[in-house]
């Protein structure tokens, strides 16, 4: 029929029509792999810690278990959980965790075994004579990994032996027992459960700096000695008017050059309150950061968020005034640096920008207007509670506001949810108003936050 350049050329439009048809058609809605599964993907975990109080809050439950591969009980191992008075040990809080996470197929961080914080009087202030206190360590250590055997991955075996300076930190341990302590636990830990990766644990050694400095000798040194040691834990409790530590990835490295493995175990991110764009977006750059460093070590296993949300955060508790450091806010939602560790991990940013907002000059004299604003939430969960902010680029003001509680200062403004409109489900939406006075001309502000996220105008 055609001559034969002439089929081959159809046959190449025809197949070429075929591939682009392929590519118009949408792929079925696949949903987006986890933080879980974008850690898998890398041969890491991404966890979280939670805490027995928490586990009655359903929505809270649902993301705990789908979206992290790994769990970390952040209360209910420590010593004063476990084995509250001498030789009565209590395991139903810690097992509820490692249950649930057995359940959910998550790996399980057990956090910790030796700390000189929540640490009962008993011990504390027992003034046990150095072979007393001996045995009652080893037999700590070796009761809970024992019950634990199998079931706990990575055991934080002893937690924060280090003073700021490197040197070693005047617990009632090292007062005693002077820094043989810390082998004599990793040994007890691995006699008790020879398959769990054995941890020391620190914070402010995320950098290069002397309390790094202090852990990387006695990793040398434990090395050197035959102890067991598998790994080290980074806490990584940052706070942004501190700085990013410095030359995390290096000093990551230094200490995976001395053969153990190393990970992220606490990580949050604080800052001064209020949480502003501002402070959320470099708060995800952080978060980005620290992620890229882990990668970029072969033997950085994993990241453990220290609770993935603000609702359920240390920081507020102990650092008053402080806040905002887990990529997911108090009403449960993904904040800006859930986005950045998605992307870190190599993962599509997945849904940031959950709202809308449409601004609207309804009427206007020489003076003054009505303006009306339409919030829409375009997340995938219920928004519970919500304040507006945008800032007036002229000399307008709101005079009379409805719908929504109306506050101003300078060009700022803060609308507040009414007691009926401060639950928006997914897809719903709110207009609420306002008279205002302006001089000039009457421009419309371009920028709007809602709970501090940055939403699409328009
Ligand atoms: C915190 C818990 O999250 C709080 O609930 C508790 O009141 C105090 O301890 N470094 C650690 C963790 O190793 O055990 C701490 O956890 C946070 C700092």
């Amino acid at each position: 029929m055609f001559p034969p350049h002439l089929s081959r050329l159809l046959l190449a439009l025809v197949s070429a029509f075929v591939v682009l048809a392929a590519l118009a058609v949408p792929p079925a809605q696949a949903a987006e792999p986890t933080l879980g599964e974008l850690a898998a993907a890398k041969g890491r975990y991404f966890g979280s810690a939670t805490d027995n109080p928490e586990l009655t809050d359903a929505p809270y439950v649902a993301i705990l278990g789908s979206e992290f591969n790994s769990i970390t009980p952040g209360n209910s191992l420590k010593w004063e959980a476990t084995e509250p008075q001498r030789g009565q040990f209590t395991f139903a809080k810690g097992d509820e965790v490692v249950a649930l996470g057995q359940r959910n197929g998550q790996m399980v961080r057990g956090h910790t075994l030796v700390w000189h914080s929540q640490l009962p009087d008993w011990v504390s202030n027992g003034g046990f004579p150095a072979a007393e206190l001996r045995s009652i360590l080893r037999n700590h250590v070796t009761t809970v990994a024992s019950h634990y055997k199998g079931k706990v991955a990575h055991w934080d075996v002893v937690n924060e032996p280090f003073n700021e300076d490197g040197t070693f930190r005047d617990s009632v341990f090292y007062r005693t027992l002077g820094e043989s302590y810390i082998a004599d636990a990793l040994r007890a830990a691995r006699a008790a459960d020879p398959g769990a990766k054995l941890y020391i644990n620190d914070y402010n050694t995320d950098g290069l700096g002397a309390k790094s400095d202090g852990m990387y000798n006695l990793v040398k040194s434990l090395k050197a000695q035959g102890v067991p040691i598998d790994g080290v834990g980074f806490q990584g409790h940052l706070a942004l008017q501190y700085g990013f530590p410095n030359r995390m990835q290096e000093n990551l490295q230094r200490f995976a050059d001395l053969g153990v493995d190393v990970a992220i175990t606490e990580l949050d991110i604080r800052m001064i309150l209020p949480a502003d764009a501002t402070k959320l977006a470099t708060q995800a750059t952080w978060y980005s950061d620290v992620t890229k460093a882990c990668l970029a070590v072969s033997r950085c296993v994993g990241i453990t968020v220290w609770d993935y949300t603000d609702k359920y955060s240390w920081i507020p508790g102990v650092f008053p005034g402080e806040g905002a450091a887990l990529p997911y806010d108090e009403n449960l939602r993904p904040k800006p640096a859930y986005a950045a560790l998605r992307t870190a991990l190599g993962g599509k940013p997945g849904d940031p920008t959950s709202c809308k907002v449409a601004y609207k000059v309804a009427s206007q004299w020489n003076t003054g207007f009505t303006g009306s604003v339409t919030i829409t939430n375009t997340g995938s969960g219920a928004i519970n509670g919500w304040n507006l902010k945008f800032s007036f680029p002229g000399d307008q003001k709101v005079t009379h506001g409805w719908n929504a509680g109306w506050a101003q200062s300078g060009a700022a403004v803060t609308a507040t949810n009414a007691s009926w409109n401060g639950t928006l489900a997914a897809g719903a939406s709110t207009t609420i108003g306002f008279n205002g006075s302006y001089t000039g001309t009457n421009t419309a502000p371009g920028a709007f936050t809602l709970n501090d996220q940055n939403c699409t105008a328009g």
